[in-house]
């Protein structure tokens, strides 16, 4: 009788610490030994390939609730296909509230919707509006349920918090042991701009880019991490789209701050140039905050490379290009203020940072595995059973072809969406075969898995996202009910 279930045998095992050549041993959906001349009862040959974590994808939007009824149009089983199909096993999605309504409402219809889920999940909780109730009687309430990371927009209407309500959040997250995100934009000076850039009639998707420069999501990221500072809660910052917004993060850092930073795919392959493509095409690469230039996307590689931005999630956030719901929502002539933002990239984030990353030099696989899925997995309370490949580890795994090139198509995208922003993109390194829990979900772009056969991950308390216990004086305000 064979020792494992299932046999990956003679591929390259990455961690994200070291490479070497071993095969993996699962049972019972865990891995159970690391080693050579493992037998199984399946044997899945992976000679010639990288065999990494599973990707741990900790920022995307997937059948997220809207606020006029129903939800974004990736669902949770396109997306879990799609993700599947990129070799990414765990996704971090999010439950929203609506202003003037509590959060405990919207998240049970969340978790009813992800039950159909065929990846492994859980949710950040966001906070559009930080009353006594949500902030003094439901946010204990969703933390004890699981959901340990709170959410919140210092830009967007009718998103966005003011200093006030979040540092009211912050405290929230603080007295109840969650971590919180932040998105760091500020709102008056993009409303300011883009009511300069249409009165001077400049409409088009390109000035999307003009109405938030790196200077509004610097002074954000400047602001949020000071206020963390005082609150002395920790935080990550989403979606850097610049190394002088990283440069706030380094700082923070270097000040022995608990505070973390996250880029995406799209703020390496897309320019603000794209945005100025003809008609409404530019529609299809606006996302916030903006993408930059070709020296921006060079300094965020240095950014990583330095330890200042820890992960690389997709922020996938589709809206389809020809449907009526989707970006041309407000006609194609709308002004790029009603465009709705996000770019869709569940498949396309780990063949494009192996591709520019690990393949073009600028990181090794290794520092690739860090940022895709440990470093994710750890900042969110998953680790080790998610982000790794060890005895008594999820048996989530990726194996991937490192020489195998690829041009990105919206079909082997998977996703519900009508397209994606990198099209015609070649990339050097795919995804081969995703085993999610011990069972093979994807061979050679075919996925198969039931709806349903992914798991909530609740999160319990852990060390990494406890406070550091400076306070200015010793105060601490967040134990008190203001
Ligand atoms: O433009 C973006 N990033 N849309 C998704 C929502 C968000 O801001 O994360
Ligand atoms: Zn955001
Ligand atoms: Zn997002």
């Amino acid at each position: 009788m064979a020792d494992y279930d299932l046999v990956v045998a003679g591929g390259t095992v990455v961690t994200p610490a070291d490479m070497f050549r071993a095969d993996v041993g699962v049972r019972d959906g865990r891995i159970a030994a690391v080693g050579i001349g493992l037998k199984g009862e399946r044997t899945v040959d992976a000679d010639g390939l990288l065999v990494m974590p599973g990707g741990v994808d900790s920022h995307c939007h997937i059948e997220q609730l809207q606020r006029g009824g129903g939800a974004d149009e990736e669902t949770w089983t396109t997306g879990s296909t799609s993700a599947l199909a990129g070799g990414t096993t765990s996704v971090i999605t999010f439950s929203t509230q609506f202003k003037g309504g509590g959060i405990l409402g919207p998240l049970a219809e969340y978790r009813r919707r992800a039950e159909q889920a065929m990846v492994d999940y859980t949710f950040h909780q966001i906070i559009t509006d930080a009353t006594d109730e949500v902030v003094f009687n439901e946010i204990p309430q969703v933390v004890a349920s699981g959901v340990r990371s709170l959410k919140v927009f210092l830009t967007y209407d009718p998103l966005h918090l003011d200093d006030r309500q979040f540092i009211r959040v912050l405290a929230a997250a603080r007295r109840n042991g969650a971590f919180v995100t932040v998105h760091c934009e500020n709102y008056e000076a993009i409303n300011w701009r883009t009511a300069a850039l249409l009165a001077d009639g400049r409409t088009e998707p390109k000035y999307h880019a003009w109405s938030r420069p790196p200077v509004v999501e610097r002074e954000a990221t400047h602001r949020a991490i000071a206020l963390a500072e005082m609150v002395d809660q920790p935080i990550q910052v989403f979606h850097v789209s610049h190394p002088e917004v990283a440069e706030e993060i380094a700082r923070a850092k270097a000040r022995g701050l608990k505070v973390w930073g996250e880029t995406c795919p799209q703020y390496f392959v897309i320019s603000a140039d794209d945005m100025d493509r003809p008609g409404f095409e530019g529609a299809k690469f606006m996302c916030s905050p903006a993408p930059r230039d070709a020296a921006a996307s060079e300094g965020l590689w240095k950014c990583i490379r330095d330890g200042v931005l820890d992960i690389v999630s997709s922020d996938h956030s589709g809206w389809s290009y020809e449907t009526p719901a989707g970006k041309r929502v407000h006609g194609t002539d709308a002004p790029f203020r009603d465009i709705p933002n996000g770019v869709p990239g569940l498949a396309a984030r780990l063949p494009i940072l192996f591709s520019e990353g690990v393949s073009k030099g600028r990181i090794d696989p290794c520092q690739f595995v860090r940022l895709t899925a440990s470093n994710p997995a750890r900042l969110f309370g998953l680790y080790p059973r998610k982000g790794t490949i060890a005895p008594g580890t999820d048996a989530d795994l990726v194996l991937w072809d490192p020489t195998r090139k690829q041009t990105i198509s919206n079909r082997l995208m998977q996703h519900i969406i009508d397209y994606t922003p990198y099209e015609g993109l070649e990339v050097t390194g795919w995804p081969v075969a995703t085993i999610r829990r011990g069972a093979v979900v994807m061979r050679d772009g075919v996925v198969q898995a039931e709806p349903g056969s992914g798991q909530f991950l609740a999160r319990a308390p852990y060390d990494m996202i406890k406070p550091t216990g400076n306070l200015p004086f010793g105060f601490d305000a967040s134990a008190f009910q203001v």
